[in-house]
């Protein structure tokens, strides 16, 4: 991994990653792509406006660029793809078939996100394996399991070396995350810096994974870089570092703002979808087969986040 080209460089895992990866890899060898334009990422290092639906795009910049890697993270979330999962199907499988095609053109190491939501209901919800059913009830769901199995197919059928993590909710405080289930997670946060208050949209009891952006980071600069030939499983790999619902954040959030109020008023669509991923998944096969672990509980994650949020907003 020397040259790398990332799709969705502005969204909530790309905004940051970028920057890890210039820091890691040197600022000109990192080409951050996003379909939306930004003068300010422009000033930073290499940018391109790339609409990963096009392929013919994705390719010239790719082979322009002369990368060796592209991490493509492009992509609608649960709740906005619940809302068109016809769009969400084009931009997801269609953006991700179309990098794919040109890291076997251009013989690119290869990364894309899968999610605790390639799980449904029918998935063992407590310490979900490694390797068990997928009948996912999302389209974004369906759209992850399909992408685990093409990632697969292009690695064996092609020797595309494909790698990808099943990441959890993300907790972040540079970019907004956008129509995502598990969103509460971080819009609690700014809500108790700014009104000490957050009406939770997921209802209390509701456990899912969790993780904070810098071990999300680590992890993918991890894979990557690990020995393939120690990687048994490749897409994707099952990560979390939290299994957590409101009430825990509230707690932990209290510990810092003891006037802090949770209250509930439940949205039925994300609802459903979080009942439907598991309450907790077993990271076993990443810790074995390329030593991943996380450095962030609940609590030292969100004295940071209260920490930079108040920084950010004051
Ligand atoms: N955070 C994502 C979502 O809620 C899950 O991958 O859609």
């Amino acid at each position: 991994m020397k040259k790398i080209l990332v799709t969705g460089a502005r969204g909530q895992i790309g905004s940051e990653l970028v920057t890890k990866l210039r820091s890691i890899y040197g600022d000109i060898n990192v080409i951050a792509t996003d379909i939306r334009s930004s003068e300010e990422e422009k000033e930073k290092g290499p940018f391109e406006v790339v609409d990963v639906t096009e392929e013919k795009r994705v390719f010239e910049v790719a082979k322009s660029y002369q990368v060796d890697t592209v991490m493509h993270l492009a992509a609608l979330l649960s709740a906005t793809a619940e809302k068109m999962p016809r769009v969400a199907w084009d931009i997801n499988m269609g953006g991700l078939v179309n990098t794919l095609e040109v890291a076997r053109e251009l013989n690119l190491q290869f990364f894309t996100p899968s999610s605790i939501g390639a799980f449904g209901p029918t998935t063992p919800k407590e310490n979900t394996p490694q390797d068990t059913l997928q009948r996912p009830t999302t389209m974004y769901g369906v759209n992850k399991v399909a992408g685990e199995l093409l990632c697969d197919y292009y690695y064996e059928r092609y020797g595309v070396d494909t790698r990808g993590v099943r990441f959890p909710g993300l907790i972040s405080y540079v970019a907004p995350p956008g129509g995502g289930t598990t969103d509460y997670a971080v819009e609690i946060y700014y809500e108790a810096i700014k009104e000490r208050a957050y009406t939770s949209y997921i209802a209390e009891g509701t456990y899912m994974d969790m993780m904070y952006m810098p071990d999300a980071l680590d992890a993918i600069v991890q894979l990557m870089e690990a020995d393939s030939s120690k990687l048994k499983h490749r897409n994707a790999f099952n990560i979390t570092a939290m299994s957590a619902e409101p009430m825990d954040f509230a707690k932990a959030i209290e510990k810092h703002i003891p006037e802090f109020k949770l209250s509930f008023d439940v949205d039925p669509v994300r609802q459903k979808i979080a009942d439907s991923w598991p309450n907790s998944i077993d990271s076993s096969a990443a810790e074995a087969e390329w030593g991943f672990k996380s450095n962030y509980d609940i609590n030292r994650m969100t004295a940071d986040m209260l920490e930079k949020i108040a920084e950010k907003i004051k």
